[in-house]
């Protein structure tokens, strides 16, 4: 679990995953033959070979805020990157890349009613000039928060989606293949899956497998759907930005099967991931999606099981493994 802390507590809010990335390509130099950046900043580590080219994709960027207008007071207004609504940052503490840290308040008077213009970030600053000191507008930062393991659960701030980036590596540590396989960290995806389209067209894989977590169907009063965590990991059918393919799909299953792996099915009506963006680029892309059920997505306390983290990174390797 010392990785995945390690990952989770990595700044890298969408368009600023620099430091993210340096901490992943340390981690994946020993089980790729060359590693680069493309022009999305998409970190790609590619272990060659002889067989089919399977493109694995997880994004590595992370919700957050950016400044958009700094106070004469010395707050400093925001807006969300990605979906971080009001109540998910308020009264948290929030850290920038420089490392300066800040506090996410509001008015109480807008409480009933709170917008993200009347939301701001005290940094301890007394005047505009002192604030500018230590950021500027366009700077991002990412809310701040405890790793904690509780029972067979882990809890943190980004486990969307650093359990994949984990559950990636750990795959491609374990991967014994002659495929050519690309272990994509992708950029952008929370704003709008804007890295992994362009990763893919450049790629040009024959089957792609996005790995990303899920909402979750097993909280007192949630939205309904068969998700649970503990349950195994998740194949996915459907979501709001893809409907996977059906060999790949089959294939997943299958493999689940032979090798033991718990697996439930996934369909979701809201949400969207990296496939969304891969399987319709150039003539199309067949492409599966293996997701890890997820409670309280996108807040600072985001819980996973850690056995589905564990059937993941079985059925992802068995994949790699098996095709050809
Ligand atoms: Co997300
Ligand atoms: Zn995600």
């Amino acid at each position: 679990m010392e990785l995945l802390k390690k990952l989770c507590e990595a700044f890298g809010p969408s368009g600023c995953e620099e430091e993210i990335s340096a901490v992943i390509k340390e981690e994946m130099r020993p089980f790729a033959d060359e590693i680069y950046s493309d022009s999305m900043g998409n970190l790609i580590c590619h272990k060659k070979g002889s067989g089919k080219k399977i493109m694995y994709a997880a994004h590595m960027d992370e919700i957050g805020l950016m400044v958009t207008f700094i106070e004469e007071t010395g707050y400093l207004r925001c807006a969300q990157i990605g979906y971080l609504p009001p109540h998910y940052s308020i009264n948290r503490f929030v850290k920038f890349e420089n490392g300066t840290v800040g506090v996410v308040a509001y008015e109480k008077e807008h409480e009933a009613n709170l917008r993200q213009e009347k939301v701001f970030i005290d940094i301890g600053a007394k005047s505009k000039e002192e604030a500018e000191k230590k950021v500027s507008v366009g700077d991002c930062c990412c809310v701040m928060s405890h790793f904690a393991i509780m029972g067979d659960k882990v809890a943190s701030k980004t486990l969307d989606n650093r359990v994949s980036c984990y559950a990636l590596i750990r795959a491609a540590k374990e991967m014994k293949s002659d495929n050519d396989i690309y272990y994509v960290f992708t950029t952008q995806e929370e704003v709008g899956l804007r890295g992994a389209g362009p990763a893919a067209f450049k790629i040009e894989p024959d089957i792609a497998i996005c790995i990303d977590v899920t909402m979750n169907g097993d909280t007192p009063e949630c939205g309904k759907n068969s998700l649970k965590l503990g349950g195994g990991t998740a194949i996915k059918v459907m979501d709001h930005s893809v409907i996977t393919g059906l060999e790949v799909r089959n294939k997943l299953i299958s493999l689940a099967k032979e090798n033991d792996i718990s697996y439930q099915m996934e369909v979701i009506t809201g949400g969207g991931t990296d496939a969304g963006a891969i399987h319709t680029v150039k003539g199309g892309v067949l492409t599966g999606a293996v997701s890890i059920p997820m409670r309280y997505i996108h807040s600072a306390t985001e819980t996973a099981d850690i056995s589905d983290i564990e059937n993941t990174v079985k059925l992802i390797k068995a994949f790699g493994e098996a095709t050809h």
